[in-house]
């Protein structure tokens, strides 16, 4: 006799509060796909020779449950030389993915009914996680012009655990500015809140723009759970490795939950992802100028269609189109596809995404010019 499978209490709640439809089919044939945001370059051949080097060397083992000792060694300087603070090698844990980093940070720091604060529109992992935590969810809308709402987030900020920001940000590509940053720490330090700060993307930003980490804000230093991947800088979305950097009790939690959910990363894998740390800046140029030229194009072609929306992007490799049609994200993203051209729903990535599709330019020119082609018509309701 078979039982019919019940999911389990929390499973039920991520399925019902998740902003992110659970889908498993792929765009079928025919279908441009402006999705994933899935770098198209091939990982740089040193990452890769690391990797085929580490296997033929024997590092085929176990890691260390924290991550590769020489790999955080490496990171705990670099963090340190960025911040300007002394960051050691026990503050570094390298994860799964970013993914993993801030699943087992939210694991780590929140207790259920706990109010974790997240602008947005913004990646919508950050919900979802805090749905599984059991905390409370606290969406502050961006301004109009995309940037934080500082008025709003201090507002929120009475009775809450942690604050999360992703930057530059996924899906709007703002960039904050430093002042923002430091704003931003004075309602943390007010408020004695947690800043998780993801910043998957902190390599692809755009010229003319000044990117600040939150690893150089003084004002942060106590309470700054930083989280780092190398999936889009080094496009190795498909090895699956990130870290997280924070203060030594909130690793030690962490660690823990790591540990426990995962064990330790690949170790072949943490050998490449040493050697694309240690990679100078000048080998990832060549792709954040193309990113760049393809923003300008979709900047461009946006700009041919009155009515669209568009903050032009400072960062990443996303764009955030507003669109004319008085219809759900999800419905006109349906609409898309029957045009041969898949998005993302801006309702994904929070309430204030409502009335936007998200397109990923992380795709090669053709394809982007053709995908929006076929696209922006729909969206300016023709
Ligand atoms: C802002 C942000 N953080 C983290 C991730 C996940 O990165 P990883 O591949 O390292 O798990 C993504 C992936 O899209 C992202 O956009």
């Amino acid at each position: 006799m078979t039982t019919a499978f019940v999911p389990s209490r929390r499973a039920l709640e991520l399925a019902r509060r998740s902003l992110r439809p659970v889908t498993v089919s792929s765009p079928g044939p025919g279908v441009i796909s402006l999705i994933a945001g899935d770098p198209d370059f091939p990982t740089p051949d040193p990452i890769r020779e690391a990797m085929v080097g580490a296997v033929s060397s024997g590092f085929t083992r176990y890691a260390h449950s924290q991550g590769d000792p020489d790999l955080r060694e490496f990171l705990a300087s670099l963090l340190s030389r960025r911040s300007r603070r002394p960051y050691t090698s026990e503050q570094v844990l390298i994860t799964h993915g970013a993914s993993a980093a801030l699943a087992v940070v939210m694991l780590a720091v929140l207790d259920p009914g706990q109010r974790v604060v997240i602008p947005e529109p913004t990646y919508s992992l950050y919900a979802d996680l805090a749905t599984v935590a059991g905390a409370e969810i606290a969406f502050v809308r961006h301004r109009p012009d995309l940037h934080l709402d500082l008025d709003g987030i201090a507002a929120a900020a009475a009775r809450a655990r942690m604050v999360v920001i992703c930057n530059p940000c996924n899906p709007t590509g703002a960039v904050y500015s430093r002042a923002e940053l430091e704003a931003l720490a004075d309602i943390a330090a007010e408020h004695d809140l947690l800043v998780l700060c993801d910043e998957a993307y902190d390599h692809i930003v755009y010229e003319g723009v000044d990117f600040t980490s939150a690893l150089q804000i003084e004002g942060l230093a106590e309470r700054l759970i930083y989280v780092q991947s190398f999936s889009k800088t080094y496009a190795m979305t498909g090895w699956r490795v990130g870290y997280l950097a924070a203060p030594r009790e909130v690793v030690v939690a962490a660690a823990g939950l790591h540990r426990t959910f995962n064990g330790p990363v690949n170790s072949a894998v943490q050998r490449a992802a040493l050697a694309a740390a240690t990679l100078p800046d000048d080998r990832l140029e060549d792709m954040r100028r193309e990113y760049q030229a393809r923003r300008d194009i979709v900047v461009r072609m946006v700009a041919g269609c009155p009515g669209l929306r568009l903050r032009p992007p400072q960062g990443t490799f996303y764009a955030l189109l507003g669109y004319r049609l008085s219809l759900p994200s999800t419905e006109v993203t349906r609409l898309a596809l029957e045009r041969g051209v898949a998005v993302r729903a801006g309702a994904e990535y929070g309430p204030g995404g409502e009335g936007f599709v998200r397109i990923a330019f992380s795709t090669d020119r053709s394809l982007l010019v053709e995908g929006l082609e076929r696209l922006l018509p729909l969206l300016a309701g023709e």
